[in-house]
């Protein structure tokens, strides 16, 4: 279970985050909606552990990650898609994927010199990374650098990195955002299938609404940093707070 107890952030005077209290259960997907500037990403940056909390609490079951950087939030089981500026743009897309996947799978590919073990662990290990490009329609891209993707692209490589660490909890802040029409639904399909694993708690934000009506089982909605509903996708969405404060700017940015 994921949870924010009273968590908050202010810039200056501007409190952007403020006094947030949720729990996330898994096997669940929670939709965070509201307009612009609402302070969806902050949130997710103060779970992450990007940005320090003014004031607040993260905890993962039980535990309080409050205190720890973004890495060993990581490490705990918070998984946030990777900014393409983390990368190693230089390398391949194949080589950042094997990379990740390594990453996850520390333990066992350090069990010792010896050679059968490290062909094995090599084998499977490439296996996982043929497998992630393959779902995220990255395998006609496999060999090119990093660096010379177009923006589509980059977002599924995001999203194949997230998926190579096995998180508990997911988090996914506009992931088909500059998406064409073709590839939105190669990262939805990916989200469709993690929703099937009841261990997993998935975070989406999102601003197209056919989707969170699609995916979410539950939505909540930020309001000037402020949590302002919660509840079941059909009852938060017919509720005048976003009928007024979200749907009317939805309307104006599609
Ligand atoms: N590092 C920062 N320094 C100062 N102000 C910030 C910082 N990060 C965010 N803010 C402010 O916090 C508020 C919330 O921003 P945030 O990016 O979380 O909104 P959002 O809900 O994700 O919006 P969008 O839908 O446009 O992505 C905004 O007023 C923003 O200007
Ligand atoms: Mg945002």
């Amino acid at each position: 279970m994921l949870e924010t107890h009273q968590l908050t952030i202010r810039f200056g005077g501007h409190v952007a985050v403020n006094a947030v209290s949720c729990r996330f259960a898994p096997g669940t997907l929670t939709a965070i909606v509201g307009p612009n500037g609402a302070g969806k990403t902050t949130y997710f940056n103060l779970i992450s552990g990007q940005l320090k909390a003014t004031a607040g609490k993260v905890l993962l079951d039980g535990r309080d990650l409050s205190t720890l950087p973004a890495s060993a939030r990581t490490r705990a089981g918070l998984g946030r898609a990777f900014q393409l500026t983390n990368l190693f743009p230089n390398l391949t897309v194949l080589e950042n994927v094997r990379l990740a996947v390594q990453a996850a799978h520390a333990g066992p590919h350090r069990r010792g010199l010896n050679l059968w073990s490290i062909w094995s662990d090599h084998r499977a290990l490439t296996e996982r990374a043929d497998a992630l490009l393959a779902d995220t329609h990255l395998k006609a891209r496999e060999h090119d650098v990093v660096a010379s993707l177009p923006h589509g692209d980059q977002r599924k490589l995001e999203v194949a990195l997230l998926m190579a660490l096995e998180p508990q909890v997911f988090m996914f802040d506009e992931p088909t955002a500059g998406m064409n029409a073709a590839e939105a639904p190669v990262i939805l399909d990916l989200i469709r299938r993690l929703k099937q694993d009841p261990s997993k708690t998935i975070l989406l934000v999102e601003h197209k609404m056919d989707v969170v009506r699609e995916l979410a089982d539950r939505i909540i909605v930020l309001h000037n940093g402020t949590l302002v509903a919660d509840g079941e996708p059909a009852e938060v969405i017919a509720s005048p707070v976003v009928q007024e404060a979200y749907l009317g700017v939805a309307k104006e940015a599609a």
